[in-house]
């Protein structure tokens, strides 16, 4: 089974994901005409078909979407429902009963993840995993050593080569706009490094909160739920080699290389923030210690980075939605001949921005005009204003899995180096300080970067 999928089973159709992502990411490739396979959904609820199709419609429609009847027609066409318990044997024999004769069979796990092992294992007895692909949801463990047990599980029945572990980030643009603007621009790759780099600063700001989503975020907090997947994503492409080909081996050792040499991060350069308000939400413990807001510092131990703090923050209910990779360069020499001004020109930065579209800003120091004398000035590149509406990142990893498109997934031994990184802050997290919504977190995470620069607001805020 290495060709396209032909039937692609979503278990936990009924659920949160489904409603918010999976039906209107699947609805909009079958609109681009990427949607080749009937569609089983699989839950405990017993629902018809036509209810599914219904709330598959509610759903699309829930997410802004303008439905197109025909596109919907063709989609609606696909879809069928398999009801059953997933620990009941019977399930999968309803299952293996919907899908005969397919042999490429995707299967996408939306349940939480202690069931992940239930229904591999369910899909192994039936028969079913010979030569399909399996996609599961994040997270993958909770720490390193539950990551390390969970792979242990999925691997009794399936090939690594078969698993395919969901971290969004990975559909992004941004992601690999980082890769292709740093190998592929003359002036750019030979100063990406410690010779010229100042500090590396990756902020993920978001200005909405934990909302309804309070009973998952909670044992979660920040750290697991965006810095050991998604920002450590953004690390890799920021600080790899080059990978020397585009085959998912090459590339996922490339990353595997980077994160080896990424000290464990320490506890003293870890800044844990809960915005005001967090403990009354549905879902949250009244005494709860749950970071909404995580700013730490990584050290990279290799020939290109040794000396150069990545720093990354992130954090709910912070002034913008942003997330973007800042390099910032060394700062210039004070000039002898000031032309009328002994201003210090500023460090040269390079912002890419990866959300909530793309873009690449560069800060040069320039005279500009008589009237205005020298200052730093944003040479800017909104992506979006060029190509128009791209496909979401879900569209990209569910088109992906269908392909058989390795690269677009984490692989086990990338995980387990990230949780390695983050275990001492699991072991030891600082105590968490409050602030106040639509700030930008709390003040001592302002002496994480007080000697290098301090913290820059992002390009949307600046
Ligand atoms: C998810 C997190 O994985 O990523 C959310 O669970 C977060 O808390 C989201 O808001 C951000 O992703 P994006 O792509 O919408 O910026």
């Amino acid at each position: 089974g290495q060709g396209s999928a032909d039937v692609f089973v979503v278990f936990g159709i009924t659920g949160d994901l489904a409603r918010v992502m999976t039906f209107r990411s699947l609805y909009r490739l079958e609109r681009r005409g990427l949607l080749q396979c009937p569609i089983v959904g699989v839950a405990v609820d017993d629902w018809t078909v036509d209810q599914l199709v219904e709330r598959a419609r509610v759903s699309i429609e829930g997410t802004g979407e303008v439905i197109d009847a025909a596109v919907f027609g063709r989609f609606a066409a696909r879809l069928s429902y398999v009801q059953g318990d997933f620990g009941d044997a019977a399930t999968y024999g309803r299952i293996a009963e919907a899908i005969k004769g397919a042999d490429s069979p995707v299967f996408y796990l939306e349940v939480p993840p202690f069931l992940f092992g239930t229904v591999v294992k369910g899909l192994a007895r039936a028969g079913l995993t010979a030569t399909g692909r399996v996609v599961v949801e994040k997270p993958f463990g909770s720490d390193r050593a539950s990551a390390r047990a969970l792979a242990e599980e999925l691997h009794q029945f399936l090939d690594e080569s078969q698993l395919y572990r969901i971290d969004h980030y990975l559909g992004k643009m941004g992601l690999e706009e980082i890769l292709y603007l740093r190998f592929a621009n003359t002036m750019l790759e030979p100063i990406w490094n410690r010779n010229y780099v100042e500090c590396v600063q990756i902020t993920m700001a978001e200005d909405f909160g934990v909302e309804d989503r309070g009973h998952f975020y909670d044992p979660v907090g920040a750290l697991r739920d965006v810095v050991v997947n998604h920002l450590m994503q953004v690390v890799s492409a920021a600080a790899m080699e080059p990978p020397s080909g585009g085959d998912p081996q090459t590339i996922k050792d490339s990353q595997v290389a980077l994160f080896r040499s990424v000290s464990e991060a320490d506890p003293i350069h870890y800044v844990r923030g809960q915005y005001e308000g967090y403990r009354s939400i549905n879902g949250v413990a009244a005494d709860s210690t749950t970071e909404t807001y995580a700013a730490l510092r990584l050290d990279i131990d290799n020939w290109r980075w040794s000396g150069v703090p990545f720093f990354i923050r992130t954090g709910k209910k912070l002034p913008v939605t942003q997330t973007e990779l800042r390099l910032v360069f060394k700062h210039p020499p004070r000039l002898g001949f000031n032309f009328g001004s002994d201003r210090r020109p500023e460090p040269n930065q390079i912002v890419i921005k990866l959300d909530p579209s793309t873009g690449v800003r560069l800060t040069v120091e320039a005279l500009r005009a008589d009237t205005v004398g020298p200052g730093a000035i944003g040479l800017d590149m909104e992506f979006a204003d060029e190509g128009g509406e791209g496909p979401t990142p879900y569209e990209v990893l569910l088109q992906a899995a269908m392909v058989g498109k390795h690269t677009r997934f984490t692989r086990q031994d990338a995980i387990e180096e990230t949780w390695r990184i983050m275990q001492p802050l699991l072991d030891a997290p600082p105590p968490v300080h409050s602030y106040t919504p639509g700030s930008w977190g709390p003040a001592a995470a302002d002496e994480l970067t007080s000697d290098y620069t301090g913290w820059h607001r992002p390009w949307a805020a600046s």
